[in-house]
This record gives C-alpha cells, structure tokens and sequence, in this order.
C-alpha cells in the first residue's frame, strides 16, 4: 500500500512568495507542494496537500486524516502559537505528526516561540524553508518504518 502523508498549511501561507520575502522567501505554496509531490514518490509516497485560513477547517482536514493517511506534516502558521483545538485534533491521530515552519520561529519574537503543535509531534524542523517540508517526509517514512 502506498504511503498517503497529509500537509497542512495554515493560515496566510496562500500568500508565500509575495508575503514578507525577506523571511519567507521567494517561493509560492504551489511551488511547496511541487517541490513535495516530487519528494514523496521518490520515497514511493503521495501527499495530500492543503492549506486554510480558517481553524475550524484545519480541525475537520485533521480528523479526517485519522482515517485517509499515515502521517501527518503540519505547518499551522500562526495557529501554531495559540490553538488548543488544533493540538486537540492532532492528540487523536495515532500516527507520525511532524511540525514544519520556514522561519526558524526561536530567532524571532517571543510569542513564535510557544508552540502547542510541539507538544503532539514527534519532531519539529524549522529555519529551512521549503526544504523542512522534504526532511518531514522523509521523517514521516522513517517514523512509520521503525528507522527513528
Ligand atoms: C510560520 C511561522 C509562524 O510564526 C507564522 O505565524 C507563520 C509562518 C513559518 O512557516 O515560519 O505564518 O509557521
């Protein structure tokens, strides 16, 4: 059976490539998620790629995940620093969760530092824009293999 990794982006990253570049850089999340695509069926997987601006959506994609997909790569953006009901929709997922960010959110304002997706997934990479989303696919594969 071919591995299914669901990708959740939240809030604002429509707007990548246009959207504070000088942190974000010059990439569009169509050219993410190609960059993904491309990445899991080297590693014989497909993504189910997303992205809301609304929190209650995240949390519907995530429970639906519980039944569609072997693991879960989440980059909930700004929801990262203030949702319970995202966190609580990830507790119950029985499978890999890893969280992504393209900044790294420990060299910027206090607040990005908190994060409650941390206290559900099993890794976080951050600082390494659209390359974090490769390395969580990877992490994702290895995780459900046994290899980490
Ligand atoms: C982000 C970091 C968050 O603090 C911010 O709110 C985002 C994007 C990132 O990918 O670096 O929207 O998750």
């Amino acid at each position: 059976m071919t591995t299914k990794i669901m990708i959740l982006n939240g809030p604002n990253l429509n707007m990548l490539g246009t959207r504070e570049p000088e942190i974000y850089g010059s990439e569009t999340l169509s050219d993410v998620e190609a960059i993904c695509a491309k990445r899991a069926e080297q590693l014989g997987a497909v993504v189910d790629f997303r992205q809301s601006n609304i929190e209650g959506e995240l949390v519907t994609w995530i429970q639906e995940a519980r039944t569609s997909v072997q693991g879960i790569i989440i980059n909930a953006a700004a929801y990262t620093h203030t949702s319970v009901a995202i966190l609580d929709a990830l507790n119950t997922c029985d499978m890999p969760i890893i969280e992504v960010h393209l900044s790294n959110i420990h060299q910027r304002e206090s607040f990005r530092h908190e994060t409650y997706i941390a206290r559900v997934a099993d890794g976080m990479i951050c600082g390494l824009g659209s390359h974090g989303y490769e390395l969580a696919i990877e992490a994702v594969i290895r995780r459900l293999d046994g290899r980490i």
